[in-house]
């Protein structure tokens, strides 16, 4: 979170220079598989800062209408990378502005793996859809809920019983960096705890 990104348009190329060798390593340990839902890495220092191709997207929240089977196609390519004694590489840092959108070819992608931990997938899944249950209206997170984890499952299973073991600590973590960032830029929703309790029904 938080590294000095330069954005270089004319050249088509992102210049990120991460906060200390741990984040540098991590992401390049992600950018060196060469996932086709990332920008490509197009060249790094091997100490801090990386070179990746400039995707001309837009940040999925502010989409209208983002496709959540195809976001939730993205986490099941990142977790399908590796599995490690039960655990999958998870994102970790699944705030929204790591999801851009490419309407040139209408396609999705991810970006920011400083801080990715081998973890339960499902942990993702739901740190990732906490943000949403925070700001849509409970009919409209239904919906997206249900797209997002029939998507996922046609990829890859989701645990029910580590979803529910996990949801209470996550939603936990979810409210104590929300407070602790200020990041209430978006008007609460009136519906989260209706969301949040729809979120057990997995
Ligand atoms: N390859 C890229 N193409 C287009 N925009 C990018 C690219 N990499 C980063 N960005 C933009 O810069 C923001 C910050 O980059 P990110 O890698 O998430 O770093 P951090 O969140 O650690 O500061 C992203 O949310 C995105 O808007
Ligand atoms: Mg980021």
């Amino acid at each position: 979170m938080k590294s000095n990104i330069i954005i270089q348009k004319d050249k088509k190329q992102v210049i990120k220079i991460c906060r200390n060798s741990k984040e540098f390593k991590k992401e390049l340990y992600i950018y060196e598989k060469n996932p086709y839902f990332a920008p490509r890495l197009l060249d790094h220092n091997g100490t801090n800062t990386l070179m990746l191709e400039y995707i001309p997207g837009t940040p999925i929240v502010e989409l209208i209408q983002p496709d959540f089977s195809r976001i939730a196609y993205l986490f099941s390519q990142l977790h399908a990378l590796e599995l490690n004694k039960g655990k999958r590489i998870c994102l970790q840092d699944t705030n929204p502005n790591n999801f851009l959108y490419r309407n040139q070819d209408k396609k999705y992608f991810m970006l920011d793996f400083s801080e990715w931990e081998y973890d339960f997938p499902e942990s993702d899944l739901i740190h990732f859809l906490l943000f949403w249950a925070s700001i849509y209206p409970f009919n409209r997170f239904e919906l997206i809920f249900n797209q997002f984890k029939n998507a996922y499952r046609l990829s890859l299973p989701i645990n029910p019983i580590e979803w529910e073991m996990l949801l209470p600590e996550i939603v936990l973590l979810f409210d104590s960096r929300r407070i602790k960032f200020n990041k209430i830029q978006n008007p609460l929703s009136p519906d989260v705890n209706r969301n949040r309790e729809l979120l057990k029904e997995v």
